[in-house]
């Protein structure tokens, strides 16, 4: 059966929002696993969340630290959330995680139902990964999961007015993000990764991973919260 495979860039901030939310985690697996016996496949690419901030401050108190070395506790972070996601999803998951986008030679046509992947090295995010692997696995939707419903007009922290945007193109999306990526920046999709994914043609899909009843109507094709970004 040639399976319908869909990348989930699944934030820290839902893995480990503070503590490790294994709730949330216990409720995501038994939503992918319902999802697999309907027949996708996914990619699930693990971001760092409070572990590698966490980390990063604390280094940053006994010593000065550079922005590469930043970057690499990052990194670890989502490679140490990858190890734990495709441990819970063991009989499903193919054994090795993906931390090279573009070294898929163990990784193209996997049998597996699941591909876990993680950060691959400093000045990138999970998003640009997850943009990477899917232009080169040729995937055109990729489902952003964090703590936001939708992306706002404004930042939401500072603008509690700011409107919600239901759909956006990849170049207005860009005229909000900019063209740089900062290490710790906040914006909702990567600047980076989202002109790549406006190269390759790619939708993303932008949602509050919490609610997952949210998150299964989208994978069933039925009415969803959350911003579309695409051409
Ligand atoms: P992410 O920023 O992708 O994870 O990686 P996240 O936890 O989902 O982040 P938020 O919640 O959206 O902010 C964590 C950090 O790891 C480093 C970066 O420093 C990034 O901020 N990283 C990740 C890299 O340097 N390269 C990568 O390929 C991936």
């Amino acid at each position: 059966m040639n399976k319908k495979t869909i990348i989930i860039s699944l934030g820290g901030s839902l893995i480990v929002p503070e503590e490790i939310d294994w709730k949330f985690i216990k409720k995501f697996k038994a939503l992918i696993e319902n999802q697999i016996e309907k027949g996708y496949k996914f990619i699930l690419i693990t971001g760092g969340g409070k572990t590698a901030r966490k980390y990063i401050e604390a280094a940053a108190k006994v010593d000065a630290i550079a922005n590469e070395d930043k970057d690499w506790i990052g990194i670890h972070a989502t490679r140490m959330n990858a190890h734990f996601i495709r441990t819970i999803f063991r009989e499903h998951a193919h054994p090795r995680i993906n931390t090279n986008p573009h070294d898929l030679e163990d990784f193209y046509n996997f049998k597996e139902n699941i591909l876990v992947a993680a950060g691959w090295r400093p000045g990138f995010s999970t998003d640009y990964d997850a943009v990477v692997l899917a232009k080169y696995l040729d995937i055109k939707n990729i489902i952003n999961l964090s703590n936001i419903d939708y992306v706002c007009d404004k930042d939401p922290r500072k603008f509690p007015d700011c409107k919600k945007i239901k759909e956006i193109s990849w170049s207005g999306f860009r005229k909000m993000v900019g063209d740089k990526w900062d290490p710790g920046m906040n914006a909702p999709f990567d600047p980076i990764a989202s002109k790549l994914a406006e190269e390759e043609n790619i939708k993303v899909v932008i949602m509050n991973g919490k609610k997952i009843g949210n998150l299964e109507n989208y994978l069933d094709g039925k009415k969803f919260s959350g911003t579309i970004i695409r051409n």
